[in-house]
């Protein structure tokens, strides 16, 4: 996946114009390109700031390429260096690579080569900068393990939900089905001061009017037919942790009224019985209906609104953060190979294309349901739009049987899906070995052969 931040490299070259040479191709291939004129300066800047990539020159006079790479290993040892070698010298290559360089290039320089090995190496720099970004954004101390996503949106989320999770606060989490309002509630818990004290659900649709109040507060023995012994509801249950209710919307009115007393007193007393009981208690409420236009319809309690909504998230459904569909779908892939003990070697580019295209209703849920099903029925090695024939893709309605069979050599076949997969990565190898299915090594070995 192509991001939009510019990559900043350090070129370190005692020769003036080899160094500036580099520079301007760097630069035209959209790095943002750094000079250091010796090894000792190349230190100085490593101490200085962090580098996605530091592309060095072994010979130089004052101190050498193989000193200042075991110095800035020291110093940052996630920085990939990749050496360059005047002469096809072997030997000092090993050594750099025994000292932790990345790779290592002869001079003079293959561009298409140095592009190649930069990229290979921008791609473990990419995974680690983002998953430090995330870190940062959210805070080394939040756990977000459990939830996917890297789009704007979900980063911006995530970033509330930790302010969230660091208060005391009654949140209100609003979104569409199956976006994850569960998940993000989870998340807050688990991430607050209350996470050994215990995180308990309640669906207030999925329970009678008549029965909400006793599963909420509790009853005393004999309070009402079938009472047979006093039990304590998800209020105490809760007590010291989080209690989240979900579908808050579907509460009836007296209800909600009941449910305002108990978070303005901080006290509740169990259905038929007297006593006053303290309660700490934590709420996270969660809807998918727009809560302020059941207030307005009448259907909500405006000063519950008010008192549930003091931090309001809003997880946005799936449609609207396209760049999260690879990511989840290959999460899903992993998740439900291996519980089927199956191994994938991935999406097909078409398939992957399906999906990102399809609006997803469902959200989430039904991504989710949607790879289980396909896990569970394919037989091939990667998933391919033929196993997501059910999804409508907004252009064309596809049955399986309905697929225009190529009637080429497969070797055609195979070259035009490469191209055109290049077409669509704008350019990227990486990306496009990626959405393949295969190592840059293997796309590069197929370029070749097909003289491409
Ligand atoms: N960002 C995500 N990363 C990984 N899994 C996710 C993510 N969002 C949702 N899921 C998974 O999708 C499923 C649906 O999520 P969840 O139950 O939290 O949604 P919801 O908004 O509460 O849905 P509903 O409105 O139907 O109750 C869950 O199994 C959850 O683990
Ligand atoms: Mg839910």
């Amino acid at each position: 996946m192509t991001t939009k931040t510019s990559w900043d490299v350090l070129v370190v070259d005692d020769d003036t114009s080899h160094r500036t040479m580099l520079k301007t191709l760097l630069t035209g291939w959209g790095y943002r390109v750094f000079e250091a004129d010796d090894g000792s300066n190349a230190i100085e800047w490593v101490q200085g700031r962090p580098f996605d990539l530091i592309l060095m020159d072994i010979r130089m006079v004052k101190v050498s390429g193989l000193e200042a790479l075991s110095v800035i290993k020291g110093i940052n040892p996630s920085i990939p260096v990749i050496i360059i070698t005047a002469y096809s010298s072997v030997e000092s290559a090993i050594q750099a690579m025994k000292k932790g360089a990345y790779e290592y290039l002869t001079k003079p320089l293959d561009f298409e080569e140095l592009r190649m090995k930069m990229e290979k190496a921008m791609d473990h720099s990419r995974l680690r900068k983002e998953n430090l970004l995330l870190k940062e954004i959210i805070g080394s101390h939040f756990d977000t393990r459990n939830i996917i996503g890297k789009s704007p949106v979900m980063i911006n989320l995530l970033e509330t939900t930790s302010k969230a999770a660091s208060s005391d606060a009654t949140v209100l989490v609003m979104g569409e089905s199956g976006t994850g309002k569960e998940i993000i509630a989870g998340t807050i818990h688990f991430n607050s001061r209350r996470k050994d004290n215990p995180f308990i659900k309640l669906n207030c649709a999925a329970i009678s009017e008549g029965l909400l109040e006793s599963e909420l507060f509790g009853h005393e023995k004999g309070a009402f037919t079938g009472a047979i012994r006093r039990r304590e509801g998800k209020f105490i249950q809760a007590h010291g942790g989080t209690l989240f209710l979900d579908e808050i919307s579907e509460m009836s009115m007296a209800m909600q009224a009941k449910l305002l007393r108990v978070i303005q007193e901080k006290e509740l007393t169990r259905v038929g019985g007297e006593e006053v009981i303290a309660i700490d208690v934590r709420i996270i409420a969660a809807t998918n209906k727009n809560l302020l236009s059941e207030v307005q319809k009448g259907n909500f309690r405006e000063d519950l609104y008010y008192r549930l909504n003091v931090i309001t998230l809003r997880v946005p459904p799936l449609r609207h953060r396209k760049e999260d569909i690879p990511l989840l779908a290959e999460h899903f892939l992993k998740m439900f190979s291996e519980k089927n003990g199956k191994s994938f070697k991935g999406f097909t580019p078409q398939a992957m294309d399906r999906l990102i295209k399809y609006h997803w209703p469902g959200n989430v849920r039904e991504m989710m349901n949607t790879i289980e099903s396909a896990v569970v029925l394919s037989g091939s090695e990667y998933l391919s739009e033929s196993d997501f024939s059910l999804l409508p893709d907004g252009t064309h309605h596809a049955a399986p049987g309905d697929q225009p069979v190529p009637n080429l050599p497969l070797e055609e076949v195979e070259k035009s899906t490469i191209l055109k997969t290049l077409e669509t990565s704008g350019g990227n190898k990486s990306e496009a070995s990626r959405r393949l299915g295969i190592t840059r090594a293997t796309l590069h070995k197929k370029l070749k052969k097909y003289g491409m």
